[in-house]
């Protein structure tokens, strides 16, 4: 399983990168705006910098085009820019269309805001790389965003689709472990989030005791 960071902060991405365990970033447009980003220069320059930080790592951008010939635009503009750049496209029938359009030229895609299996399934038909279906969010308003991603990674394997299921807007430890449980193929979430999955105070404890022990051995 893949962990990327949901997140456009460069300290919190080298933060998790020096863990080593980090395998990508993704981005949004709020995401950039929450880090001041303004301007095209500085949108391409922070991205480049984020894909720095992730060697080798996917960095999703997105684009914010709505219409396909705005997409396609920004998209070849984003894939130019660095190898591990991989175009970040909405769930729209135009969406649908860029997405075709760059799996046909082989730059890689993410299609954002997934809220129900029909609409991975197009995704997937139309060649992403990635789907993102938001558990959180889906969460938020009574869904159940845990078993979307159930759905979602049964229907790739009935038809062995290649697009890896990136689950998104994950916002606790449990909802990631779980995802792990169903077979996700990517986790992004918070650097929040990526910290707790460290905790339990039964380790805390542990440690206490073991280094009060040490002590006392003296080694
Ligand atoms: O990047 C998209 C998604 O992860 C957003 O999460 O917490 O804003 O619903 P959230």
């Amino acid at each position: 399983m893949k962990f990327f960071l949901d997140t456009a902060n460069l300290a919190e991405i080298q933060e998790a990168a020096a863990l080593g365990i980090l395998d990508g970033v993704t981005t949004n447009p709020s995401l950039m705006a929450k880090e001041g980003i303004r301007g095209t220069d500085a949108v391409m320059a922070h991205y480049r910098a984020i894909c720095e930080l992730v060697a080798g790592g996917d960095v999703s951008a997105e684009v914010n085009a709505t219409d396909f010939a705005g997409m396609v635009r920004e998209g070849e503009a984003l894939a130019e820019l660095h190898e591990q750049i991989v175009v970040k496209v909405p769930m729209t029938k135009d969406g649908v269309r860029a997405i075709k359009y760059f799996s046909d030229k082989e730059i890689r895609t993410n299609c954002t805001l997934i809220f129900t299996a029909g609409q991975a399934l197009l995704a997937a038909k139309a060649g992403a790389s990635y789907v993102s279906p938001f558990v959180g969010r889906l969460d938020d308003i009574g869904g159940d965003g845990l078993g979307l991603v159930g759905q979602i990674v049964e229907i790739f394997a009935n038809y062995g689709f290649p697009t890896e299921v990136l689950a998104a807007s994950i916002r606790h430890v449990p909802h990631l472990v779980e995802c792990a449980e169903i077979g996700a193929d990517v986790v992004t979430c918070p650097l929040s989030v990526l910290n707790d999955l460290f905790q339990h105070p039964l380790t805390d404890k542990g440690l206490a005791t073991f280094l009060a022990d040490a002590q006392k051995v003296g080694s």
